[in-house]
């Protein structure tokens, strides 16, 4: 039956128990971290800033020339290699300071960081928005981890040195913020490199983080606290390196002189890094198939409205998308009420995507940031045996970035579509006769990134959250967008290869420095 042969198999997970950080419920209560815009004075205002943005007027294009040789790859590693002796003296209270600075910059730096991810990946604004929060959060969040640090044995914690932080295009502003900020916490420099089709949001990020570390060493020189954090530190604790992939890439992930590689990116560049690095070097959070449950105990409308949510923000090109809906009993019955009332609600909200660029307030769902090729290009033309089109994706381009969204049903179990990441505006429905069923199908992916249910009743919740193998389980809730701290993020099984700490939890920081023998990570 299932677990026999998907073509992913011989992905062996790394791990069989969970991650460090337990699976993070989304009903966690309320914190003080938003990620979702909530400063707007009025609507009218927001327009106005949206209109802003999508004009472009303040895209600029990428400054920073790419790196070209090998002895300038040498030199970046060899400047963060002399910041990481002084950043490692450097309090940690003074580093918590530097952090929260930053985050004020990255505030400033708002629009720009909107304007060059509406342009580059082609997000739509209420997309980029939410995501530049997410970076002030992942400042504020892990100034408090270095000054938990503080607080700790300080001969059981190191920091570990270098690290390198490799971010995908798809979130090109707070996964490397995140990266950078959680090493510079840890007492280590950073180098960025970023995504080769997203260059100019690092770029902005990363002169917003400058800004704040500048404004941080100015407070350090004039209180006398930390005299070694100088204009010179601010800037080699943190390098942007426009490092071209093939040869020169490969050279500096493999480079002596860096100690931790901090990746998000597909499975097979992790699995690439991994052959490259020792082991204890790799710190990745990888790919994704990931489904929502909705059983006959759920509330249809916000089942409907969620799945579509995660399935088609960002044009689904996300770790954590939708992309297969498990219908449960009556749920994917057309004989029951139930069964009809899902059904055509599901085709309606999805014919409803407003498609169109990034630039046009009106979209609702973006093109694609590079044309659709490989395994997408095969789940956006091509049914699997079983399978039907419900609304079948149409492109509108002569390229193979604009796509309309699909919708299909029959998806089999052990089939393409149910075993692979296609990262893109497809979604495939699943049935069950029982949610053990669901959970069958759920967990039968080698991946484990998210997993949501929609259920009312507190039972079947608990049942599923018992048995889910995914890092992030929503309850109830679209299955994207973490939020810092609450829902700390990050993968099991084959979607994390390294120690499992999630991006915004507690052990993210102390997992990215050197812990003594026998010491536990707090
Ligand atoms: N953190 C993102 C999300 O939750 C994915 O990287 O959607």
């Amino acid at each position: 039956a299932l677990g026999a042969s998907y073509p992913q198999e011989a992905v062996t997970p790394r791990r069989t128990a969970r991650p460090l950080d337990e699976v993070t419920p989304s009903i966690a209560g309320p914190g003080e971290f938003h990620n979702a815009a909530d400063t707007d004075p009025s609507v009218t205002e927001h327009r106005t800033w949206a209109q802003r943005i999508v004009a472009g007027d303040e895209h600029r294009p990428v400054q920073v020339a790419e790196v070209t040789t090998e002895a300038e790859v040498d030199d970046v590693v060899a400047r963060a290699a002399r910041a990481a002796e002084i950043w490692s003296q450097v309090a940690p209270a003074t580093r918590a300071a530097a952090l929260r600075a930053v985050a004020r910059r990255l505030e400033e730096a708002r629009t720009a960081l909107v304007t060059a991810m509406v342009h580059e990946p082609r997000k739509t604004v209420a997309e980029a928005d939410p995501e530049v929060t997410e970076a002030i959060d992942f400042a504020n969040y892990y100034a408090r981890s270095a000054e938990q640090l503080e607080e700790i044995d300080g001969a059981t914690f190191a920091p570990r040195g270098v690290t390198l932080v490799t971010p995908p295009w798809n979130f090109p502003v707070a996964i490397p913020v995140g990266g950078i900020l959680a090493a510079l916490a840890a007492g280590s420099p950073a180098i960025a490199k970023p995504a080769p089709p997203t260059p100019r949001c690092l770029e902005v990020a990363v002169d917003a983080i400058h800004l704040g570390l500048l404004d941080a060493a100015r407070d350090a020189a004039e209180s006398g606290a930390d005299t070694a954090f100088d204009e010179q530190l601010a800037r080699d604790v943190v390098q942007y390196a426009r490092v071209p992939d093939g040869d020169l890439g490969k050279r500096l992930v493999t480079h002596d002189g860096i100690a931790r590689v901090v990746l998000t990116g597909a499975l097979e560049t992790a699995q690439m890094f991994a052959e490259w690095t020792p082991e204890r070097h790799l710190f990745a959070e990888t790919s994704g198939k990931n489904a929502l449950v909705v059983t006959p105990a759920a509330d249809i409308d916000l089942a409907v409205a969620d799945l579509v949510r995660a399935a088609f923000g960002h044009a689904g090109q996300k770790c954590s998308a939708a992309s297969l809906g498990i219908l449960v009993g009556s749920v994917a019955d057309l004989r029951t009420r139930t069964g009809r009332r899902f059904r055509t609600q599901l085709v309606d909200a999805v014919r409803s995507l407003r498609v169109g660029p990034s630039t046009d307030l009106g979209t609702v769902m973006n093109p694609l940031t590079e044309p659709a090729s490989g395994k997408l290009l095969r789940a956006l033309t091509t049914l699997e045996p079983g399978e039907q089109w419900l609304v079948r994706p149409r492109r509108l381009d002569e390229e193979g970035r604009v796509w309309t969204p699909g919708l299909k049903t029959g998806v089999a179990p052990g089939s393409f579509f149910h075993t692979t990441e296609v990262f893109g505006p497809v979604l495939g429905l699943m049935t069950a006769a029982t949610l053990d069923d669901a959970l069958e199908l759920q967990n039968a992916v080698a991946f484990g990134l998210t997993g949501g249910i929609h259920s009312l009743d507190r039972s079947e919740i608990d049942h599923w959250l018992d048995r889910v193998e995914v890092g992030n389980a929503y309850i109830n809730r679209h299955i994207t967008g973490a939020i810092v701290q609450r829902q700390s993020f990050g993968g099991w099984k084959a979607s994390a290869v390294g120690p499992g700490a999630k991006a915004g939890g507690p052990n993210y920081v102390p997992e990215l420095g050197e812990w003594a023998d026998g010491a536990d990570v707090p």
